[in-house]
């Protein structure tokens, strides 16, 4: 594939399946050169066959586990010995685990610390330095609703989300004046691999609440990190979700979430 360097690439994490893999196909469908990260790397392959072919841009993919320590750094320094010019980071990558707290494995909620948190600060850091030096850039962190409350039966995944949230609305002021834009993507429920992933097939809140499609996530997120957007919160159910969780006590949150995530 003939490649343009002057192009520079957007490297998204997480980007072989759900809401991640369609961002990667709205960033080639706009000529977008790609850099994929995974940790499957034959997965990895077959979606840069996939987005090479239909979409003509290049595509460079690095299966790259980042629940390990050091992972941000190591994945920083493959795209800087590569001379790959990168304008746009999306940090996509997160998983989550149903469960009672102490039921669950502490090198699992370690594990998710690292990659939906530390890697997030990370390479927010590490590509923050190259933007203002380059004089601007685009960030989309991926949250999610849960941010906005607290999260029986999944609490680290509800508190690396509440952390994703701040952490991004805090940079989006802090960015601005180096003509960097940081754009937290708020998804409610979605149809991907992450349900299947957390163990929560038969939780009453997978079988009960509005799952929007991955495609259409991943559209206003793609479409608010081009405008620059602070919050982007797809469809109207999380938008009313949000505001309705906003207006009740966090006591009463709790108490519901738990409920629906028995
Ligand atoms: N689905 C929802 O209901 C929902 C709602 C709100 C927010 N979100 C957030 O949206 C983001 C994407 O989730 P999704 O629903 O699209 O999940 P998904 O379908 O499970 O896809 C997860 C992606 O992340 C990659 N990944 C997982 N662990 C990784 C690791 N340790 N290192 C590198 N890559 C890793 C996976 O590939 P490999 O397995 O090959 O590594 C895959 O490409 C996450 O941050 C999630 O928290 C999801």
């Amino acid at each position: 594939m003939a490649e343009n360097r002057q192009t520079p690439y957007a490297l998204i994490t997480g980007a072989t399946a759900g809401i991640g893999w369609e961002l990667a196909q709205l960033a080639a469908r706009d000529g977008t050169p790609l850099i994929l990260v995974a940790r499957d790397a034959t997965r990895l392959q077959q979606r840069k066959a996939e987005l090479e072919e239909r979409w003509s841009v290049p595509v460079h993919v690095i299966p790259h586990d980042l629940s390990r320590e050091g992972a941000a750094q190591a994945l920083f320094d493959v795209v800087q010995e590569n001379h790959w010019p990168v304008d746009t980071l999306v940090n996509n990558a997160g998983f989550g685990t149903i469960g009672e707290f102490l039921e669950s494995e502490l090198a699992r909620d370690q594990a998710m610390v690292r990659v939906n948190v530390l890697a997030v600060v990370e390479l927010c850091k590490l590509f923050g330095w190259v933007f203002r030096e380059q004089g601007g850039g685009r960030i989309l962190n991926v949250a999610s609703t849960a941010a906005y409350i607290p999260g029986p039966r999944m609490a680290v995944y509800y508190a690396t989300k509440a952390f994703v949230l701040s952490f991004s609305e805090a940079l989006y002021y802090e960015f601005k004046p180096y003509g960097i834009t940081v754009t937290a993507l708020v998804p409610g429920p979605t149809r991907t691999e992450f349900q299947a992933r957390a163990g929560m097939k038969n939780v009453k809140l997978t079988k009960f609440l509005v799952m929007m499609n991955a495609a259409d996530v991943a559209r206003a997120g793609w479409q608010g990190l081009k405008k620059g957007k602070r919050v982007v919160i797809p469809g109207i159910f999380n938008k009313l979700s949000v505001y309705s969780t906003r207006l009740m006590p966090r006591a009463m949150n709790a108490r519901i979430i738990g409920w629906l995530q028995g």
